[in-house]
């Protein structure tokens, strides 16, 4: 008879019950879609970027786009920005620190100037995935045939202006035979879709990094418990371990007697 089977029996329901709680909510957000032209997975512990990104969204994106259920204070207080540095660099209307993001258009102008409301943003990683935003933040191209002279790859016949062009820059999309003869891949292994017609003031990888920033803020606010959740796993895991450790020396103890 092994003396150690009960221990490992009683404590191997809980262990793998506290896996499977922090993969789980890792897992749920990393579904994507397979014709995406580039991938990325969010990181909401980088709170340098997290801060960027809140910055960046409030400066190009919430003139048109409400994020309801985010409060100022809560980014003031999770992503550590002091509350009135927020007020005066980050809120561009002249509400209450306790106010939701509201977009800084009215909803009827919206569909007027674009024949599409701006959707909310709270929860868009969550809706189309992480890869999904970070894709359609960098495939604008130059379509003369649409109205703003703009399309987008990954949402044929988007009505939104490219607002980042000052940063990406213009482009066009590659042509299939350019593709071939310079195998053009951005380091995820896909060949990039687009040829560069104007430099924008970043570098392409400079620019990589500004969407991700967005991408990182964005997927913070679409579930701003998932940093807390998971440290609370990690805390649990840590305890289980220690009292797996404790259980093993009374054990020890229990039987030194009868051998
Ligand atoms: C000038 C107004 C305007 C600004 C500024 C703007 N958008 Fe948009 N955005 C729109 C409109 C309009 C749509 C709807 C496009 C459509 O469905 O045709 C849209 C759609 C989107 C979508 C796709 C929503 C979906 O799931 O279909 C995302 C993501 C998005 N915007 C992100 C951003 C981000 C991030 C920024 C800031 C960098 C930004 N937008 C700035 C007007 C704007």
């Amino acid at each position: 008879m092994k003396p150690s089977s009960p221990i490992i029996k009683k404590w191997a329901a809980p262990l793998a019950l506290a896996f499977g709680a922090l993969t789980a909510s890792a897992g749920v957000l990393a579904a994507g879609g397979g014709a995406l032209p580039y991938s990325y997975e969010a990181d909401v512990d980088n709170l340098p970027s997290l801060q960027r990104g809140a910055k960046y969204y409030m400066a190009y994106c919430s003139g048109c786009h409400s994020m309801q259920f985010m409060r100022y204070s809560r980014i003031a207080s999770d992503l550590e920005i002091p509350e009135q540095m927020l007020r005066d660099n980050l809120m561009f209307t002249d509400g209450n620190i306790g106010d939701t993001i509201a977009s800084a258009m009215p909803a009827e102008k919206g569909e007027d100037w674009f024949g599409q409301r701006p959707p909310d943003l709270t929860l868009e990683t969550r809706a189309r995935g992480e890869d999904w935003v970070y894709s359609y933040l960098k495939s604008f191209y130059v379509d003369p045939e649409r109205p703003m002279g703009v399309n987008n790859l990954v949402l044929a016949g988007a009505s939104m202006p490219h607002v980042l062009w000052e940063q990406q820059g213009w482009q066009v999309l590659a042509s299939e035979d350019h593709d071939e003869k310079e195998g053009g891949h951005d380091g995820h292994g896909h060949a990039d879709p687009f040829d560069s017609v104007r430099k924008g003031a970043l570098s392409p990888a400079e620019y990589d990094k500004f969407v991700g920033d967005l991408v990182n803020f964005m997927a913070y606010a679409a579930e701003p418990g998932r940093t807390d959740r998971q440290a609370l796993g990690v805390k649990v895991l840590v305890y289980l371990f220690v009292l797996l450790g404790f259980a093993y020396l009374l054990k020890k103890e229990y039987w030194r007697d009868i051998h």
